[in-house]
C-alpha cells in the first residue's frame, strides 16, 4: 500500500523545493548546459481534483494530468495551507506519473479543510537528474470531514446511466439541490456507468469531468463497479482512478447512523462463458467477498450501527436466473439476512422497483431504473438516529417509491 509523507511548508518557495529534487527550468528550457530544450505540450489537468473516500480523519484527493509530473497537495484546516503531502512508495517519492491519489490521513474530524493541487511537469529524466517545468497551482478548494459521531448523513445514488453522461447533471440539478445548497454528502454511482470500459478518454469525459464540474472538487463520490465496467480494453485500469477503503471495490464504512456495505456483484454470466475468453474469475472473487462479509457483519462497527445499507450493482434477488444474480444470492444472501440489513440498493435490471422484505430477503430492496430518459432514477437516501429514508425519483420528477424505516431493535 502506498503511504504518505507529510512536510510542513516553510517560507521556501516551490522553486527552492523543486531544486532539491532536480533542476527547475526557466521558461520551459533546461538549465543544463548540455541539454537541449525539450518540447512538451502545455500542462493540462485532464480531470480533477476530485474527492474520494472522505471520512472523519481522512480523504483522498485525486487528479489526472496530461503528462508525467511531480505532484502534491497543499492543505490545512485553518486559513493557511500549512501542510504539504505527496505520495511515496518503496522509498521513492511518487513522480513521473499522471494519475494522482494523495491520501490525507489524521486530519481533523468535523472540520472544513482547504486544499490545492500542484503539478510540476517533468520535462526530462537523465540518470538521477530531473528537469522540471513550471508548476501548475490550482485554485483553493474546500471540503468538510464528518464528525466522529455524525448525527445524520445523506447520499444520492445513480445507477446504469450507460454512457449517458448528461444524466449526471440532469438528475443532480433537478433533484439533489435545495436552492443552491447541495442535498447530499456523497454521490454514489451504483454500477454500469459505461457499456464497455474502453479508454481513459472515455472515463474522463463521461464520468470524471461531469462529476468534477458539478460537485467532486468539494464533495466525494463513490464508484460501485457494475458488470459493464469489467468489460473492455480499459477495464483493468479502472481501479487506478478511484480510492476506496482498503483500495478494494468491496468494502464497508460508516457515515452518520449508517454502516454502508459495498459489494461487487461481478459479471452476470458464468466465468466460462465464451464472451470472457477465459479471462474471468468472478466466482472465486465472490467467494472471497463472502469470507470478508462474514467478518464484517461480526465487526463492532457493523453491530453498533443503527442502520445497515448495502450497495451492489446486481441485485441478488428479483433480477432473473442468470448465474451472476444466483451466485450473488448464494454467496451473500444468508449473510445479509443474518446481518439484519435494513436496505439493499441495486441497479442492473433497468426496471425500477421496490421489493418489500419477504422470506428470502428479510429487508427491502430498491432497484433503480435506466438508462433511457423516462426510465432513469435518482435514489435519495438519508438517515438520522431514528429513521432511514429512501426515495426513488424518476427523471420526470415522479416519486416512484418511498421508504421510511424506523431504527430497529438490533439483536
Ligand atoms: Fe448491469
Amino acid at each position: 500500500m502506498p503511504t504518505l509523507k507529510t512536510q510542513k511548508i516553510t517560507a521556501k518557495s516551490r522553486r527552492e523545493f523543486l531544486t532539491k529534487f532536480g533542476t527547475v527550468s526557466a521558461l520551459g528550457l533546461l538549465t543544463s548546459t548540455t541539454a537541449m530544450p525539450v518540447t512538451t505540450p502545455p500542462l493540462r489537468i485532464e480531470a480533477g481534483p476530485y474527492l474520494q473516500n472522505v471520512h472523519a480523519d481522512a480523504a483522498a484527493i485525486m487528479w489526472v494530468t496530461n503528462q508525467p509530473c511531480f505532484s502534491w497537495v497543499e492543505y490545512g484546516d485553518g486559513n493557511y495551507l500549512h501542510q504539504k503531502l505527496f505520495d511515496y512508495k518503496n522509498g521513492l517519492i511518487q513522480a513521473n506519473n499522471r494519475i494522482n491519489k494523495i491520501k490525507l490521513k489524521g486530519i481533523k474530524p468535523g472540520s472544513t479543510h482547504k486544499y490545492r493541487i500542484v503539478s510540476t511537469p517533468i520535462l526530462e529524466v537523465k540518470g538521477s537528474q530531473f528537469h522540471f517545468g513550471e508548476p501548475f497551482v490550482s485554485p483553493i478548494y474546500t471540503f468538510s470531514t464528518p464528525k466522529e459521531q455524525e448525527d445524520s448523513f445523506k447520499m444520492v445514488v445513480f445507477n446504469d446511466h450507460h454512457e449517458g453522461p448528461q444524466t449526471i447533471p440532469e438528475l443532480l440539478y433537478r433533484f439533489a439541490y435545495k436552492g443552491n445548497e447541495k442535498d447530499f454528502d456523497l454521490v454514489v454511482f451504483n454500477g454500469d456507468v459505461f457499456d464497455n470500459a474502453e479508454s481513459e478518454k472515455q472515463l474522463i469525459e463521461q464520468f470524471l469531468r461531469p462529476c468534477v464540474d458539478i460537485f467532486a472538487k468539494e464533495t466525494p463520490f463513490l464508484f460501485v463497479q457494475g458488470n459493464h465496467e469489467v468489460r473492455g480494453a480499459f477495464a483493468r485500469n479502472i481501479p487506478d482512478y478511484f480510492s476506496f477503503v482498503d483500495e478494494k471495490f468491496y468494502h464497508a464504512f460508516s457515515r452518520g447512523p449508517m454502516r454502508i456495505i459495498v459489494l461487487d456483484g461481478g459479471e452476470d454470466k458464468t466465468d466460462d462463458n465464451w464472451e470472457y475468453k477465459g479471462l474471468a474469475a468472478f466466482d472465486p472473487y465472490r467467494e472471497e467477498q463472502r469470507e470478508w462479509l462474514a467478518a464484517e457483519i461480526n465487526s463492532e462497527a457493523y453491530k453498533n450501527a443503527p442502520f445497515r445499507v448495502v450497495l451492489i450493482h446486481i441485485p441478488p434477488w428479483h433480477s432473473g436466473d442468470w448465474h451472476g444474480p444466483i451466485h450473488c444470492r448464494k454467496m451473500f444472501g444468508d449473510l445479509l439476512n443474518k446481518g439484519k440489513v435494513d436496505l439493499l440498493l441495486s441497479g442492473h435490471t433497468h426496471r425500477y422497483g421496490t421489493y418489500p422484505a419477504d422470506s428470502s430477503h428479510h429487508f427491502p430492496i430498491m432497484i433503480g431504473g435506466g438508462p433511457i430518459a423516462g426510465n432513469r432514477t435518482l435514489i435519495k437516501v438519508e438517515a438520522n438516529g431514528q429513521t432511514l429514508k429512501a426515495k426513488m425519483i424518476r427523471d420526470d420528477g415522479e416519486v416512484v417509491s418511498e421508504l421510511a424505516i424506523p431504527k430497529p431493535k438490533k439483536g
